[in-house]
């Protein structure tokens, strides 16, 4: 599985790929807005730091717009991937992006229909969103779980499900059992998954016992 980090804040993504443990980078308009800085200098930065797919989001609702700014979004970097809504003109845009040998990623999925839609126009990526599911008392991971049961029934469908909008661990544990391609998680939920009370502790007592042996791991005298 995938891990992808979910901001526009280029601090917390220089600390989070120095784990090597980074795939990509998702954006969208409000994450830029929150950096507070002009979205191409933010994407060109993220794509200089980190070698893989960093979406970056169109702004216009139609068909010409949205092609006009892909065009403008793709020349930052090669690793730039085109995010797009999940709208007729979105999907078009999709289709055709596609066709050029673009990376793209469809956002704002909140049902198997649209996935599938999605899968349809060739998107590299479909986004659905289990947080924002969730919240409206509908239940997000019975959504994955749908898309990877269809996507699962044909093999020409190439498109990878990139579960958004996830709260917590429990969203990316369930989604990996799912088998989900790829999780965008939040820092702080990345974060979160490195930690466990009884690493902590075991680390304390393992610590504690090895300063009792006055001991040092170091090359033997005269090597
Ligand atoms: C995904 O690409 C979106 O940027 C993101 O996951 C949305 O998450 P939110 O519902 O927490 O805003």
């Amino acid at each position: 599985m995938k891990f992808f980090v979910d901001t526009a804040d280029t601090a917390e993504i220089k600390a989070l790929a120095a784990s090597g443990l980074l795939d990509g980078v998702t954006t969208n308009p409000s994450l830029i807005a929150k950096s507070g800085r002009k979205i191409l200098d933010v994407v060109a930065e993220i794509c200089a730091l980190v070698e893989g797919p960093v979406s970056a989001e169109v702004a216009a609702t139609d068909y010409d717009g949205m092609m006009r700014e892909a065009a403008v979004l793709r020349a930052i970097a090669s690793n730039v991937t085109v995010k797009l809504p999940l709208t007729p003109d979105g999907l078009r845009a999709c289709k055709a992006l596609t066709g050029e040998g673009v990376m793209t990623n469809v956002t704002l999925c909140f049902s198997s229909a649209q996935a599938l839609l999605a899968a349809k126009a060739g998107a590299t990526f479909v986004s659905p969103f289990v947080g924002r599911l969730d919240d409206i008392g509908q239940d997000g991971m019975e959504l994955i779980a749908d898309i990877m049961q269809i996507f699962g029934n044909y093999a020409a469908l190439t498109t990878e499900v990139l579960v958004a909008s996830i709260r917590h661990p429990i969203h990316l544990i369930q989604a990996a059992k799912m088998g989900a391609h790829v999780a965008t998680l939040p820092p702080a939920v990345l974060r979160q998954l490195y930690h466990h009370p009884l690493t902590d502790k075991g680390l304390a007592g393992f610590l504690a016992d090895w300063a009792k042996t006055g001991q040092t791991i170091a090359p033997p005298a005269g090597a």
